[in-house]
């Protein structure tokens, strides 16, 4: 418990919040928390409550919270050398190290890593070395970038702009216009709800295919999307989307993208997404589960294809003009080789596929049936449960209904922090790795009682 009384009024008065409705918020009507602690798959605030966090902080908390083993690290680190850049050559044990580990695990056509600090910091960084590629292959025209609807690849100008959530554009001028966007493979939300779920994939092939055609080829660089789209919805793609999309990006040069901030180091079950739906990515974007957010840290991992142009790049015009301060912190880097470390010693991955399997397994059996309850999907450690008004004609809630925001409240009530996805009435769940199946059990159960006093 903190005994500063005064810390409401000092976080209403002076804290910038992100994704807040910032007027509610400074005149007191909205609620905030103040989190003091953590533990496995809980946390506490400064009201005494433990909740259990089957969000895992925004999914990154991977290995669960209070890790000692990434604490020390960090610490003895932070005791040792505190900072070193990363400019001219120069690094750390640490950060060789968890290059040197992350490639290890990443798919065999990957070169090199690049660390930055966030996911969209990541991002930023591929399309920058997107352009340069493009330029120094003599391509110079070759630079629009396609995202997909409900993508999301963080909140910046380029990557608010590959971003396909509409809370993000919205009064800040963007998206920039060297981004396009293409269908969301979201089978659920098809147009025509009469349609297969191949014939779905054959529809956002088609898509692309026409949107390449309209912009030209000759004038696009790169295709980015996550494996499964998380912020938009999580949603797992359609059956055969990846396959279908893939040819299409190689037919016409075009490189591909995976932004592996959510599904990188074990999200879904495997150790990296693209492994998991068999994609070959050109660039992969690493963030949360990197650290397991023990400290910021993202890293872009180049593919050899790509490595082979900057390093021609670099023979024509001298050292690559990009970078960071804190590019490949070591505190940071510590805490990635500590926390890859950990989910191999406790096989955390394993366990991730097991109960992850297990809880979208008793989230179907407990709410399949609720009259309001559309779709219930997920993968590994990553589950979804979509709210209609009408079932059988699936007819969606209006944006003013607020029936996710009002669920994810019910729920924290009970004691179990879910997240009302910002788009659409969808209530998402990524719990830490290390859940256990009562604690999945308590997620399934409370989440019904929470939906049942929203919608009866
Ligand atoms: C897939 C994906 N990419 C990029 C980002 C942006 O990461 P950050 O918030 O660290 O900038 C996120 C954040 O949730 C994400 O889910």
């Amino acid at each position: 418990m903190l005994k500063n009384d005064q810390l409401d009024q000092w976080d209403r008065e002076n804290f910038f919040h992100p994704s807040t409705h910032l007027a509610q918020f400074a005149r007191g009507e909205a609620p905030n928390r103040i989190v003091t602690g953590g533990q496995g798959c809980h946390i506490e605030d400064r009201d005494g409550n433990r909740l259990l966090d089957a969000f895992a902080g925004l999914y990154c908390v991977n290995v669960g919270y209070g890790r000692t083993e990434i604490a020390d690290a960090i610490a003895e680190q932070a005791r040792e050398l505190a900072y070193y850049h990363a400019y001219v050559g120069h690094g750390t044990e640490a950060s060789i190290t968890l290059s040197k580990m992350i490639l290890d695990r990443a798919p065999d056509n990957m070169s090199k890593v690049y660390f930055g600090l966030s996911g969209s910091d990541a991002n930023e960084t591929n399309i920058k070395l997107v352009w340069y590629y493009n330029n120094i292959r003599g391509l110079p025209r070759k630079k629009k970038i396609i995202s997909r609807w409900r993508g999301y690849h963080g909140s910046g100008l380029m990557t608010g702009s590959l971003t396909g959530l509409h809370m993000f554009h919205k009064k800040f001028d963007l998206p920039m216009e060297q981004v396009i966007h293409t269908e969301a493979p979201y089978y659920f939300r098809r147009d025509d709800v009469a349609q297969s779920e191949d014939g779905f994939v054959a529809h956002c092939a088609a898509e692309l295919e026409a949107l390449i055609e309209r912009e030209g080829a000759d004038t696009i660089a790169a295709f980015i999307g996550e494996p499964v789209l998380g912020t938009g919805g999580i949603v797992p793609p359609p059956r055969g989307y990846w396959e279908a999309i893939q040819p299409i990006l190689e037919k016409h040069d075009i490189l591909l993208i995976a932004d592996e901030v959510v599904t990188g180091f074990g999200r879904l079950g495997s150790m990296f997404g693209s492994q998991h739906y068999g994609l070959k990515p050109d660039l992969i974007t690493i963030a949360k589960g990197l650290t397991s957010a023990y400290a910021p840290l993202s890293g872009s991992i180049v593919s050899e294809k790509m490595w082979k142009v900057l390093e021609q790049g670099t023979d024509e015009n001298g050292p690559i003009g990009h970078g960071w301060t804190y590019s490949a912190h070591p505190v940071g880097a510590a805490a990635g080789v500590a926390n890859l470390k950990l989910l191999d010693d406790l096989d955390l991955i394993a366990n991730n596929r097991d109960t992850g399997a297990y809880f979208n397994k008793v989230l179907a059996d407990a709410l399949g049936d609720h009259p309001h309850v559309g779709e219930i999907r997920g993968e590994g450690m990553l589950a979804a449960v979509e709210f209609v008004k009408d079932k059988g004609s699936r007819t969606f809630f209006g944006p003013d209904d607020k029936v996710g925001p009002a669920i994810a409240s019910a729920l924290a009530k009970e004691g179990v922090i879910g997240r009302a996805m910002p788009q659409g009435d969808i209530l998402g769940f990524a719990p830490p790795f290390c859940l256990t199946r009562a604690e999945a059990d308590e997620i399934a159960g409370k989440t019904v009682k929470a939906v049942d006093a929203v919608l009866g």
